[in-house]
Parts: C-alpha cells; sequence; structure tokens
C-alpha cells in the first residue's frame, strides 16, 4: 500500500518548543493553573507529593492569584505539595519586602493550605562561605522530594530563566550568580532605586530545571516578543538560556498575543502558510524584507524576491518593479504635514481626520524630553496649526 506523504507543520518547521498563544494574561495564566491543580489532584489521588518548581517576578502574578482562588472556591488542597523557588536575591533578608521569599507568601504560600515544612526557597541570608553547602543540600533536598513533577518559568529580556543569566552552561547547578545590569533595571522597580537591587543571586542552575519532568514557561507582553523568539526559534545557545529548554522533551511556552509577535507565524506569515496578499501584507512583507536586506524599497529585485520567500507575491501581483512602487506610494502616503489633519480638506491618501478642528492633543512622554526628541517637529506643527496640546510626563522622579 502507498503511504501518504507525512503532512509537514510549517510552524513546528520554525517553532522547536510548543507554544500556546492566549488572547490575555488571564487566559493563559486561567490555563497554567488549571494544569498546576489537575497534576495536584491527580498526585493526590494516588497519595503522592506534588513537587512543583515556581518563580516569582511580575509574570506569575496572576497564575498564582488564579490558585488562590481555586483554594477558596473551589476547595483545592496544597496539603501534599512540596515547592522549590528558583531563586533568591543575595544578601538580602527573608523578611524584606522585595525577597522573593517574602513575594512567595504574599502571592501564594500565606492565602493556601501549604504545610510550612514543603516550602524551599534559596535563603539570601547566608554567609558567602555557607553559599555552597546550602546550594547542594537545595538540590539534595530536592532529589529527595523526588524531583520536579511541573517547573514554572519567566523569562528575562536578556533570555535568563530564574537568575541564570546568559553565558550560563546547561551544566550549571545551584549557585551564586552575578546579575546583569538589565536584568537588575528590568527589576529596579521593586526597590526604592537601582542602587539598592542587589548585584547578586543564589539561582537553581539550567541542569536542575532541565531535570524536571514538565516545563511551563509563561511570557506576557511586548517587552517578551523578541526573546521569545530567541528561544524558540533560534539556534540553542548559552547565550540565550531559555533556548537551552530546546533540549527538553516536555516543554512549553504559554504566552500571550503581545509576546508572540516576533514569531515567524506572526512576523512573516507567508512563510509558515498560505495568506491573503491585502496590500497591509504586501507592505508588511517588503518593508521586513528590505530591512533584513538593507535595500531601499525601489532597489529589490525579482531575485531577492524569490531568495526571501516571496515568489508567490511575484507570481500574484507582477514583477518586483511594480510591487516596489505599490508599496514605496503606500509608505510615501504615510508622511503628511498635517498631523492632525488638513482643515476643510479631504486627501484621500491621508485619512487623517480633518475635523473636529482644531483638536485637543495629549502627548504621553516617558521621559522629560522624549516629546521634543523624537516628535518635536509633529508637536510644532500640531501647535502652528491651531490645536490645543498637552504634554503628560510620565516620570517616577528616578532618574532626576
Ligand atoms: C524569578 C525568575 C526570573 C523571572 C524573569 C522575568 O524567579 O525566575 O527568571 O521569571 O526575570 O521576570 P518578570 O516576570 O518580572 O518579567
Amino acid at each position: 500500500m502507498q503511504r501518504e506523504p507525512a503532512e509537514i507543520n510549517l510552524i513546528d518547521a520554525f517553532e522547536r518548543i510548543s507554544v500556546q498563544i492566549f488572547p490575555t494574561i488571564k487566559e493563559g495564566s486561567a490555563w497554567a493553573a488549571q494544569q498546576i491543580a489537575s497534576l495536584i489532584k491527580q498526585k493526590g489521588e494516588a497519595g503522592e507529593k506534588c513537587v512543583l518548581g515556581l518563580a516569582t517576578g511580575s509574570t506569575p502574578k496572576t497564575l498564582y492569584a488564579e490558585l488562590v482562588r481555586m483554594h477558596r472556591e473551589e476547595g483545592l488542597s496544597f496539603k501534599n505539595v512540596i515547592t522549590f523557588n528558583l531563586d533568591e536575591y543575595y544578601p538580602i533578608d527573608n523578611d524584606a519586602f522585595q525577597s522573593y521569599n517574602a513575594f512567595m507568601q504574599r502571592h501564594l504560600f500565606q492565602h493556601v493550605d501549604i504545610d510550612p515544612a514543603n516550602i524551599h526557597i534559596p535563603n539570601g541570608q547566608l554567609s558567602k562561605e555557607e553559599i555552597k553547602t546550602h546550594a547542594v543540600s537545595y538540590e539534595k533536598m530536592l532529589e529527595e522530594a523526588g524531583g520536579i513533577d511541573l517547573q514554572i518559568l519567566g523569562i528575562g529580556i536578556n533570555g535568563h530563566i530564574g537568575f541564570n543569566e546568559p553565558g550560563s552552561s546547561i551544566y550549571s547547578k545551584t549557585r551564586l550568580i552575578n546579575l546583569e545590569n538589565s536584568t537588575r533595571l528590568a527589576n529596579a522597580y521593586e526597590f526604592a532605586n537601582i542602587s539598592e537591587v542587589p548585584r547578586l543571586a543564589i539561582t537553581m542552575g539550567i541542569s536542575v530545571i532541565l531535570k524536571a519532568k514538565k516545563i511551563v514557561l509563561l511570557a506576557w507582553g511586548p517587552s517578551k516578543a523578541a526573546v521569545v523568539q530567541k528561544a524558540v526559534e533560534g539556534n540553542v545557545t548559552e547565550t540565550v538560556p531559555a533556548s537551552l529548554l530546546q533540549q527538553h522533551n516536555d516543554c512549553s511556552f504559554i504566552i500571550d498575543e503581545a509576546a508572540a509577535a516576533e514569531l515567524t507565524r506572526f512576523k512573516s506569515p507567508w512563510l509558515t502558510g498560505e495568506i491573503t496578499w491585502s496590500a497591509k501584507m504586501i507592505k508588511k512583507a517588503v518593508v521586513n524584507m528590505a530591512l533584513k536586506l538593507e535595500k531601499p524599497v525601489l532597489s529589490l529585485t525579482n531575485n531577492d524576491y524569490t531568495e526571501f520567500g516571496l515568489g508567490d507575491l511575484l507570481i500574484e501581483q507582477g514583477d518586483a518593479y511594480e510591487i516596489n512602487l505599490k508599496v514605496y506610494y503606500m509608505l510615501r502616503d504615510s508622511i503628511t504635514g498635517w498631523p492632525g489633519g488638513k482643515p476643510k480638506a479631504t486627501i484621500p491618501a491621508h485619512p487623517e481626520r480633518s475635523e473636529p478642528y482644531p483638536k485637543k492633543v495629549i502627548i504621553f512622554s516617558p521621559h522629560p524630553d522624549d516629546d521634543i526628541i523624537s516628535m518635536g517637529g509633529t508637536f510644532q506643527r500640531l501647535h502652528d496649526q491651531g490645536h490645543e496640546v498637552h504634554i503628560a510626563y510620565q516620570t517616577s522622579g528616578i532618574f532626576s
């Protein structure tokens, strides 16, 4: 009997880790909470302990809130749960607000019926000499508990998992580590200012994380999109520690749409399946190609289109010259000298509303003078063309 050729899943050809995308953080977190709850119950019914590896940071907060809700409203019990946290700042008092010990109490442990003896979090209060022994005994306790059944991870914008910063080896053990400045900056919001963010942390090593039977990594928001793409579609490399998860046989990424935006299936959907070539999609594909090839749009050739995987577009829309011009006009028409719309004028290529006139404009500026640096000309025009312009400066006052 002749066998049908195996169907090739084009998304899988790019994504080397299973990815599930949810519209909102709430829905993604609810899914992850459901996985945890089922495992706890299944282990409970078998008379076994359920060993969870837990993360801190902003990412799992909604997940923990959902677990707390399930405990309160649905009777989910944590009596058979043993937990091991990934990391802790060093040095830090366990009681300090910013410590991960305190974080876990606030967001999960004090609201559920877990036995405090079953909670394990690296201790940031020890002396440097004591840390090595502490790290060894942390891993030993984990082993004695039977290993992690389900590990929850977040991801740093530099690709770290736990606090395994870029360069961490796949064989790394639980240890002290230097935090990168980007990590300290990303976490500074919990502290009075960046100089108070500890420079060191204790983290479970990557080899320990990879021993977990199942791994679920959560990532939300646009700031994680680039690193999610690298981890899922890039090469396995210690410079992006999360890419090492490609070596695990039961790891999935649970992410929202914003964090998924850089994946090829969204960034270049023509490469992963059939698409409808709307004007917007043509512009996206051609601009993307021009940027990658570092060529002006008008210089792109038929060959470029073919080699860039856009041969279909040539077949459907004519040759490169025609398509280049079309995209060039689209780009040109997105530039206007009337950012608030031209009163009494209707110019089809410029859909900015001419009415009402004048407009009330609020410019949100993430840092005083970003308005001038990034859109000073537009700002001036809005004012000169008679609109009422206001600026909302968004600053915590840290960078005075
Ligand atoms: C913390 C941890 C870190 C965070 C990561 C993302 O226990 O393991 O890897 O998951 O730094 O932090 P957030 O969630 O604050 O973006």
